[in-house]
């Protein structure tokens, strides 16, 4: 018996590799602080699981249309239109079970084998993979921590190949939590179209976890709605991970590719998580604006207790809820008699000494950097980063 190369060849999600480890420890009767997780530390606000529950008492509970119901694509448009200048109509909303399955439709309907994909680096883990599976080249782009992590209009000309097919990156970004402003964004539209039949892919799934408070959408530049994928979801603004909802707006001839797709692989997303999901886009609700208010007190005191620790360049996040100090000033230092070869191993040694367990900045494209998620309360934040000043120092 033997599995596909196709398999074989794909790397494990190293967030999930990371909270296994994490897990593993636990199971061991030793502590472990987690900050390797990609999700809210927050339950789903009350009015969505009892719009979720009210839905299943009236029966939602069938097959629904693959691209998703009609009442909350029209939602979707009615939100991308009242918040991001962007003017989709219903036929161009797929409704999928996570962003993150709106990513693999759009690179399975978009790419053939050997067309590239540049990746804004650092990038979110799963991009990266799910380019692969599709057949595509992910060529990585990257910007460190001198540019707050963002690409320039500038090095993605330069990256453009006769292949380049797609863009993807995302703002808020995860891992850095960068927010690329207008001007930057208009920067790169221009860029795009430049080119014929280059597509950008941009995901917005923090959008609302943004302390810039100045989320702008590419796709909203005059010219782009055509080029652009816009990617969001409900399982970081809402706090709704465990639902399996996301979404994307793009171009009819894409967006039915991708409900042709989705059809034949998952068909519609859950039923009665669409029927709350249109209460959580269309409420004026305070709880998505108080989540983000406790992010951004979390951010400040992370940024503020990291700054501190001599051979760290700490980013200032704009957004997301993740922080990606660069590490390199720490390679090469001897460590309780250890010399420190690289970030991925410096990141092991936090676990297996410390019990805290951060990501690698190598599965983001950057190895010289490591991922502290603060979706965690502020005392554990602060003990983690303690036992990491402690250890470095
Ligand atoms: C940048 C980014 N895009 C997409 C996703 C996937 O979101 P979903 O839970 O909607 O599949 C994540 C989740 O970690 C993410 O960080």
């Amino acid at each position: 018996m033997r599995l596909s190369t196709r398999i074989e060849e794909m790397e494990e999600s190293a967030t999930l590799k990371m909270a296994q480890l994490a897990r593993d420890r636990q199971a061991e009767g030793k502590k472990v602080i987690s900050l390797s997780l990609g999700e809210p530390d927050f339950d789903t606000p009350m009015f969505i699981k009892e719009a979720a529950w009210q839905a299943l008492k009236d029966g939602h509970t069938r097959y629904t249309a693959v691209p998703g119901i009609p009442e909350l694509r029209r939602a979707i448009c009615d939100k991308f239109l009242r918040e991001n200048g962007l003017h989709y109509s219903p036929a161009e909303i797929v409704v999928s079970n996570g962003a993150k399955q709106s990513i693999a439709n759009v690179c399975l309907s978009l790419l053939d084998p050997g067309d590239e994909v540049i990746l804004l680096a650092p990038y979110w883990v799963s991009y990266f993979e799910i380019v692969r599976l599709a057949g595509g080249i992910p060529v990585e782009l990257k910007a460190g921590v001198e540019q707050d992590y963002k690409v320039n209009a500038d090095q993605l000309r330069a990256a453009l190949s006769d292949k380049t097919r797609l863009i993807i990156f995302s703002t808020p970004c995860n891992p850095t939590g960068s927010v690329f402003s207008e001007q930057e964004l208009k920067r790169i539209a221009e860029v795009v179209l430049e080119r014929e039949d280059l597509m950008i892919l941009s995901d917005e799934i923090y959008e609302y976890i943004n302390f810039s408070d100045n989320h702008f959408s590419i796709g909203s530049i005059p010219g782009m709605k055509e080029r652009t994928i816009t990617v969001n979801g409900f399982s970081k603004g809402f706090a709704m991970t465990g639902w399996r909802l996301g979404y994307m707006g793009a171009p009819e001839w894409l967006s039915a590719a991708c409900s042709k797709m989705q059809g034949q692989f998952t068909s519609g997303a859950n039923s009665f998580s669409q029927v709350a999901a249109i209460k959580a886009l269309t409420s004026t609700s305070g709880e998505v604006a108080e989540m983000k208010e406790v992010f951004r007190s979390r951010k400040a005191l992370v940024v503020e207790l990291l700054s501190r620790i001599p051979g760290l360049k700490v980013n200032d996040p704009k957004g997301a809820f993740y922080v990606f100090p660069d590490a390199s000033g720490i390679v090469g230092r001897i460590i309780n008699g250890q010399r420190i070869e690289s970030v991925d191993q410096l990141c092991m040694l936090f676990m297996e000494k410390l019990g805290v367990a951060v990501v690698p900045g190598s599965a983001f494209g950057a190895p010289e950097c490591f991922r502290i998620s603060y979706a965690a309360s502020d005392r554990e934040l602060r003990e983690a980063i303690s036992l990491i000043h402690a250890f470095l120092e």
